[in-house]
């Protein structure tokens, strides 16, 4: 099935690739932070169509799709186009990120990252993989010495929660904060050790479902801020997680101690 995650995040990526630069017909969903593109559509199409071809007994929960068939023993996760804000602007980081769960587990997880033509790919217990060649976290646990990303939800101006606060504290104890602006990415550049720590609220199952996999089979670990597992059933079901964490494991309670502090 990985090759088949592959294949088809590959071919939605080309869609994208071809489509970036061209002018777009941008709607507004929640609010006009919160954006799709005719290109989130057709990468979503092709995508589920191929699904629902080769894997018509599996369920499929989409970002742009409004219904999901949740009861089947296996479940796509699809984020079709992750980062439509800067492929909307221009700024070529965004990916495509395709999870599979089996009665609730993920057991697969592929993020494309379109513009440098890199493959994540992971499989429960198989490791994690960079073009094919196998990556792992960084060892760094020197909070000083480590680079962070983070992302802002779309709700931040009714919302602000204590995103500025959290952000302000990394800023202030860390060497860098980057914002790439592709939640799936983030999880990538901590799984080949890149990032130290990401850390992120109010993200969607398909946001998280291919990263997260990606992140543990490189070494590192996935919570919530008070360092609680995420039910992997619950986390790609709901509508959103509220606290994401996902560090090189080393790093990980420091980071649970500057969250908690602010
Ligand atoms: C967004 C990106 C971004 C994150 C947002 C996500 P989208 O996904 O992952 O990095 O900060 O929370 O919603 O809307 O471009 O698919
Ligand atoms: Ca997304
Ligand atoms: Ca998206």
């Amino acid at each position: 099935m990985i090759d088949d995650i592959v294949q088809i995040s590959k071919e939605a990526g080309e869609l994208i690739r071809n489509a970036f630069g061209k002018d777009h017909s941008i709607e507004f969903k929640t609010n006009e932070l919160n954006l799709v593109t005719e290109t989130d559509k057709a990468s979503e199409k092709l995508i589920t169509d191929f699904i629902r071809k080769k894997y018509p007994s599996h369920g499929v929960l989409a970002e742009e799709e409004s219904e999901a068939n949740r009861s089947s023993e296996y479940l796509w996760v699809v984020d079709p186009l992750d980062g439509t804000t800067n492929f909307a602007h221009g700024l070529p980081i965004f990916s495509v990120s395709i999870g599979v769960q089996k009665n609730g587990e993920t057991i697969a997880g592929v993020v494309y990252d379109v513009m440098r033509d890199v493959v994540y790919s992971a499989e429960k217990s198989g490791g994690s993989f960079e073009n094919g060649k196998q990556i792992s976290v960084n060892k760094n646990s020197n909070l000083g010495h480590s680079v962070l990303v983070t992302g802002f939800p779309y709700d931040i101006r009714e919302n602000p929660d204590k995103a500025f606060e959290r952000f302000i504290e990394f800023l202030k104890q860390a060497r860098g904060i980057r914002r790439l602006g592709s939640a799936a990415i983030d999880f990538c550049y901590v799984a080949n050790g890149v990032f130290d720590g990401f850390w992120e609220v109010s993200l969607h199952p398909w946001d998280i479902c291919a990263g997260k996999l990606i992140v543990e089979e490189a070494g590192g670990i996935v919570t919530d801020f008070d360092g609680n597992e995420i039910d992997i059933y619950s986390t790609c079901l709901a509508v959103r997680q509220e606290r994401i964490l996902a560090t090189n494991g080393v790093i990980h309670q420091k980071m649970i101690d500057v969250l908690k502090s602010v």
